[in-house]
C-alpha cells in the first residue's frame, strides 16, 4: 500500500486511537456529554476514512488524480472542522463549526461519489 490509499488507511488508524481514548474517558469519567463528537471521530475518522482508503488501494488508477486528492483534502479538512465543531455545539458555544465541518464532510463524499462513478466508467 502506498500513496493515497496509505494516507487514508494511516490517518484513519490515528483517528481511530483519538476516538477511543476519548470514548475510554468518557466512560471513566461517566460524563458522556460529548458522546457525539466521539461517535463522529470514530465514524467519520476511523471507518469513513478507512473505506476511503481501501478503496483507493483496489483502484489505484483512482487514487492517482486529482479529484482524489481534493476529496481526502475535503473530507480530512471537514473532519478536522467537524470534531470541535460538534463539541462546541455540544456545550451550546457556537453552531458554526459544526455547520461548515458537515458541509465539508458531505461535499467530501460528494467527491467520492463522482469519484467512483467516473473511475466506474473509465471517464477519468
Ligand atoms: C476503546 C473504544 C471505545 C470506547 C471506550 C467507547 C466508549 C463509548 C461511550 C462511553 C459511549 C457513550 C454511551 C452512551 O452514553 O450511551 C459511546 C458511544 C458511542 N460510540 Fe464508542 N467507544 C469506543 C469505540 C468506538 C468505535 C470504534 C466506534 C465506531 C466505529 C464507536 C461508536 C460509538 C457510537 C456510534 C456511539 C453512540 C451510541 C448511541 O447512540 O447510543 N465507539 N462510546
Ligand atoms: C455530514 C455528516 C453528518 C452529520 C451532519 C451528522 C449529524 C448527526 C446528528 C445531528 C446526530 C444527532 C446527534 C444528537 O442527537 O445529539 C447524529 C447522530 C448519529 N450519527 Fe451522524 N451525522 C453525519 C454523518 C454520520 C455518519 C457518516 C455516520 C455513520 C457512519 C453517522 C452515524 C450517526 C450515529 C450512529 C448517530 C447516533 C449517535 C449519536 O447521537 O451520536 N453520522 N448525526
Amino acid at each position: 500500500m502506498r500513496g493515497l490509499a496509505y494516507f487514508c488507511i494511516v490517518s484513519a488508524a490515528v483517528y481511530a486511537l483519538a476516538g477511543m481514548a476519548f470514548g475510554i474517558v468518557m466512560a471513566a469519567s461517566h460524563d458522556h456529554t460529548l458522546m457525539t463528537a466521539h461517535a463522529h471521530l470514530n465514524l467519520l475518522g476511523w471507518v469513513s476514512m478507512a473505506i476511503y482508503g481501501l478503496y483507493y488501494h483496489a483502484v489505484p488508477r483512482a487514487a492517482e488524480t486529482r479529484l482524489a486528492k481534493i476529496h481526502i483534502g475535503v473530507a480530512t479538512f471537514g473532519l478536522w472542522i467537524m470534531i470541535p465543531g460538534i463539541a462546541m455545539a455540544v456545550l451550546g458555544m457556537t453552531e458554526g463549526p459544526a455547520i461548515v465541518g458537515s458541509i465539508l464532510t458531505i461535499l467530501g463524499m460528494l467527491l467520492f461519489a463522482a469519484r467512483v462513478a467516473m473511475a466506474q466508467r473509465a471517464i477519468a
